[in-house]
């Protein structure tokens, strides 16, 4: 098998220009795989109608959710919130045959290979927050986000039900995804909407809002597991950074005007393996 192994993230399709993008996005090889790192859209319908596309010209797409996959907006056809939301977008990946973090990870075999492609869904808990434990922060975060002007937008769109709070979704997600990665044997390529590492939330503007970007208990998987590359988005910072000689890679598409600071067009997906 040729190709290379892709990713983007942050398609966020709700925005006409961003969905010509979407739609336009096509494999140069037959055997091209696609990671999308969340954030394809915020209603189930667009996340949904994306992915189906997707699936149907790439080898294989490969899906974890963002956050704005998990709003729940008043405005949104499917209702559903938290646990039941995520098992509503699995059971439509399965019908397209885009591979979640719930499915078997498959292993990428074509160049730069083998090499098992994880996707990763691990939230966040504040713990970004300076001097927060995992899981304790979220008051503390608020009340720096509003100190700081902030209102971030998850607060009172994405849900947790049935659990209390994100932080303790997220908690669940760390351990039960540990232990699978703890199972592979021999190179990893982690995807994730979050970056799993504190350190690439420096280049945030707005400090305050590194609370809702990941949790701490991610914190060693890159070099607890043999990482080739560790993708993410959410930060909508595009860019290649090292950490601990791993490659982390953000690959968010972003919004309009933010892809529109850097050039007229937003980047192809970034080769992840492969020439
Ligand atoms: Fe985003
Ligand atoms: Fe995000």
């Amino acid at each position: 098998m040729a190709g290379r192994l892709l990713a983007v993230s942050d398609l966020h399709v709700g925005y006409p220009e961003n969905r010509r993008y979407a739609d336009a996005l096509a494999p140069g090889d037959p055997g091209d795989w696609l990671i999308v790192a969340g954030d394809v859209g915020e209603t189930f319908a667009d996340v949904g109608f994306a992915l189906a596309s997707l699936a149907r010209r790439f080898a294989k797409v490969i899906w974890t959710p963002g956050n704005h996959e998990l709003w729940t907006l008043p405005s949104d056809q499917v209702p559903l919130r938290g646990v039941a939301r995520y098992e509503a977008y699995l059971k439509l990946c399965r019908r397209f045959g885009v591979v979640t973090p719930e499915d078997d990870y498959p292993v990428w075999d074509g160049p730069g290979g083998p090499v098992t492609v994880a996707p990763v869904f691990t939230l966040y808990d504040y713990s970004f927050l300076a001097g927060a434990r995992p899981g304790d922060g979220r008051a503390a975060a608020l009340a720096a986000a509003r100190a700081a002007g902030l209102r971030p937008a998850d607060e009172g769109r994405l849900h947790a039900d049935p659990y209390p709070s994100a932080a303790k979704w997220s908690r669940d997600r760390v351990a039960v995804t540990g232990r699978r990665l703890a199972a592979v044997a021999g190179p990893l390529v982690l995807a994730s909407h979050w970056p799993l590492l504190r350190e690439p939330t420096a280049a945030l503007r707005q400090q305050a809002f590194a609370p809702w970007c990941g949790t701490t208990r991610t914190a060693g998987w890159h070099t607890r597991f043999p990482v080739r590359a560790a993708v993410y988005g959410h930060l909508h910072i595009p860019r290649t950074t090292h950490h601990d000689g791993v490659r982390f890679e953000e690959v968010s598409v972003g919004y309009p005007r933010e892809w529109r600071r850097r050039a007229a067009a937003p980047p192809p997906p970034r080769v992840i393996l492969g020439a």
